[in-house]
């Protein structure tokens, strides 16, 4: 065997074919992503910039020496200040870590980190710790070396290191972590993530201040939610990287879905996209794919129901629970685009819902949120874990049921809540008290929302359907066609079984009470076109049984196919240009700040590479039940120029009308020539000058 595969791998052709590394992944390997202006100096400086935050005073106190730190730009070096050069130059041992889900683009922060430290030190040394910050605290690392790194130049995923959701949080992690950057002689340490590991960057940045060790953070989420604006409203990060790739495979995967959906037209696709709370993948997919509708938990939350309020206004009072959408709400919502699609003929469509969409429903908020409480007090009071103690869902809802009665000390869950909850389907409360993972988030991505979601709104679609108000529209050349050739005139039996036949509407819809056989041959008998003892013609039944939907759905996660898939040019540029500005501040002696490029909104030659100080973008949050201090995660702005674009277009791509689809194909992901978009199409839209002039008219 094993000679036979020798033979085999002797041929050039076979051996390509059945390479590791596809010719895609060779090509992409090779690409040298651009490097802003300053990197291309033989060495940088830092200068501080002007953008003041709003400081919490608990992180005053808790970080007390990073809370006065600016944000830095870095700018060419002085090339006559010769110290400044042999520091910037000195050799370095930098320790790097991936923090939380894979991002397309990570493996370009190390390359860049690498080039970057190397260029300036061939001696420097690059120190993957592996499986995330477990690594940094098990002191489990890798020396990071160039055949390693060209390999994963512009590949998605972290395979490289790996990573972890790991937090140094405890004295004495903080304490196994320091031992390791003693150990292994670290000048510093790079952490790559989201707002949870940002935020242990900063406090590692406070604890470490004394070692000499720096800390760098790194934006990375596919989620887009690590964004930074001063309190000016100057953004400084306006997305993090991963977030364009991601938003891009699923808007790719979604567009195939409007190829095949409005072939057969039987189906509603709903797709779920990742984003654990905030809807910006929701949002960029659909600026993407125009897909018919776009559910974005931030504008969900700014519902009010203006009849309920008005309501509750005229009897003097106000009704809180107008405010905000609720489960019930949701469902009209959503039921409503679908009726009146249905009503053109269209029986299908495209639906997007960001993962994270249950944050935004009143009710399910209010259960996560108290269930987190529940959850955190049970294992901070007894020996055990709620989940391990409590492995199946009876004892669990045993335990809550019993909460719920004794009142007093557990007032958060009371016996209302227990039979709200009860009341929801048992997957689902299965879901909501799943284990939260090492920061106290929930773990969205693992409950099935689009199953919950619509499993209700064919419910309530049902109840739409019995009130003869959820049809499907019928085609009148159809009609006349159809009892044309059943030897029926379309002009006798058109007034009576049709609402609008008389005012030259297209498409025709079937009266309200024709909703089956029965009901239709009673209209025929009161309209005296039927006897009691006679059949309905096959003709008008194939128009009846054409009237009524059927709603199927077929349901799609896209997640972390989106998460591991490969950079896009931008991912690449960015992510590598990131790695060079977190070298840049390590050689100018930063610590605790998250490294950025200022101008993505503005396109590559606009592009600033910068530091910005962690300690300011803390705030107190809940988290397992008590405040702690953390990074706020950036939700969708509804005043944001493409949030308000979309919202403009969404009747527009609706389409429940005669015009056609509004579907757009993205082209599949590319990392070198011709791009058709060179950003986020949210940042293109956020960043435009003429859009920011026309809707400050408005
Ligand atoms: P990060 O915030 O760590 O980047 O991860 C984001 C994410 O991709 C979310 O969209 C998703 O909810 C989560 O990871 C799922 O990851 P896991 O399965 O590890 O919980």
């Amino acid at each position: 065997m094993d000679n036979f595969l020798d033979k085999l791998m002797q041929d050039k052709e076979i051996q390509t074919i059945l390479d590791d590394q596809s010719v895609e992944a060779k090509e992409r390997n090779a690409f040298n992503p651009p490097l802003c202006d300053e990197f291309r100096k033989p060495h940088t400086q830092l200068q501080d910039g002007n953008h003041p935050f709003f400081i919490d005073p608990e992180a005053k106190k808790q970080l007390p020496d990073m809370i006065g730190n600016k944000v830095q730009y870095i700018i060419d070096g002085d090339p006559e200040d010769i110290e400044a050069i042999q520091k910037f130059n000195k050799k370095r041992r930098i320790g790097v870590a991936f923090s939380g889900g894979p991002s397309p683009g990570g493996h370009n922060v190390i390359a860049g980190i690498f080039d970057a430290a190397k260029k300036a030190n061939p001696e420097s040394v690059i120190i993957g710790f592996l499986m995330g910050l477990d690594g940094v605290m098990e002191k489990e690392y890798i020396i990071l070396n160039q055949a390693d790194v060209d390999y994963y130049r512009n590949i998605g995923g972290f395979t490289l290191i790996k990573t972890g959701r790991a937090k140094i949080d405890s004295p004495k992690k903080i304490e196994k972590a320091r031992q390791t950057c003693k150990d292994l002689d670290l000048d510093a340490l790079v952490i790559i993530g989201g707002d949870d590991s940002n935020t242990n960057a900063a406090f590692l940045a406070q604890k470490l201040n004394n070692d000499g060790v720096k800390v760098i953070g790194v934006p990375k989420t596919i989620d887009g939610d690590v964004q930074v604006r001063d309190d000016n409203g100057e953004v400084l990060c306006a997305i993090s990287f991963g977030f364009h790739s991601a938003a891009r495979f699923y808007a790719q995967e979604i567009s195939h879905l409007g190829s095949d959906g409005s072939s057969d037209a039987k189906y509603w696709h709903v797709c779920k996209v990742m984003g654990r709370v905030a809807s910006h993948i929701a949002l960029e997919a659909a600026l993407q794919t125009h897909a018919n509708m776009t559910l974005i938990g931030e504008d969900l939350i700014n519902y009010v129901d203006k009849e309920r309020l008005a309501e509750s206004q005229k009897k003097g009072e106000i009704d809180f629970d107008a405010y905000g959408v609720s489960l019930e709400k949701l469902c009209e919502i959503v039921s409503g685009a679908i009726v009146r699609r249905a009503r053109f003929g269209k029986n299908n469509g495209i639906l997007i819902i960001p993962e994270g969409i249950l944050e935004f429903i009143n009710e399910i908020q209010t259960f996560i949120i108290k269930l987190n409480i529940v959850i955190s007090h049970y294992n901070m009071n007894h020996e055990g874990n709620f989940h391990s103690d409590m492995p199946t869902l009876a004892e669990k809802l045993a335990y809550l049921d019993q909460i719920s009665q004794k009142g007093g000390r557990y007032t958060i869950w009371r016996p209302q809540d227990n039979d709200l909850f009860n009341e929801i389907p048992a997957f689902f409360r299965e879901d909501l008290l799943m284990e939260r993972d090492n920061h106290g988030n929930f773990p969205f991505s693992l409950v099935e929302t689009e199953r919950v979601l619509m499993g209700l709104v064919e419910d309530y679609l049902e109840g739409l359907f019995q009130k003869g108000e959820y049809k499907i529209g019928i085609n009148r050349a159809y009609f006349a066609r159809t009892l044309n050739k059943g030897g029926l005139s379309p002009h006798t039996y058109g007034p009576i079984i049709f609402q609008n036949y008389n005012d030259n509407q297209n498409p025709l819809l079937m009266n309200k009470d024709i909703i089956s056989e029965e009901s239709l041959r009673q209209t025929l008998i009161q309209a005296g076109k039927l006897t009691e003892t006679e059949k309905i013609s096959p003709a008008l039944l194939k128009i009846l049984k054409k009237s009524i939907p059927k709603f199927t759905t077929r349901l799609h996660f896209y997640g972390y196919d989106g998460r591991g898939s490969n950079p896009t040019r931008f991912d690449c540029m960015y992510a590598y240009n990131l790695g060079y500005a977190v070298f840049s501040l390590i050689a100018n002696d930063a610590t605790g700040q998250m490294a950025a490029i200022k101008n993505l909104e503005k396109g590559f030659k606009h592009w600033k590479p910068i530091g910005i100080p962690l300690a300011p973008l803390m705030h107190l949050e809940e988290r397992k039940g008590k405040l702690s201090l953390v990074m706020e995660k950036t939700v969708v702005d509804t005043e944001s120029p493409a949030f308000k674009v979309v919202k403009r277009l969404r009747e527009k791509w609706m389409a429940a009308n005669e015009s056609p689809e509004c579907y757009r194909k993205p082209a599949p992901i590319r990392f070198t020539g011709d791009t058709e978009e060179d950003r986020p199409m949210t940042l293109l839209l956020n960043g435009s000058d003429y859009l920011k002039s026309i809707l400050d008219q408005l």
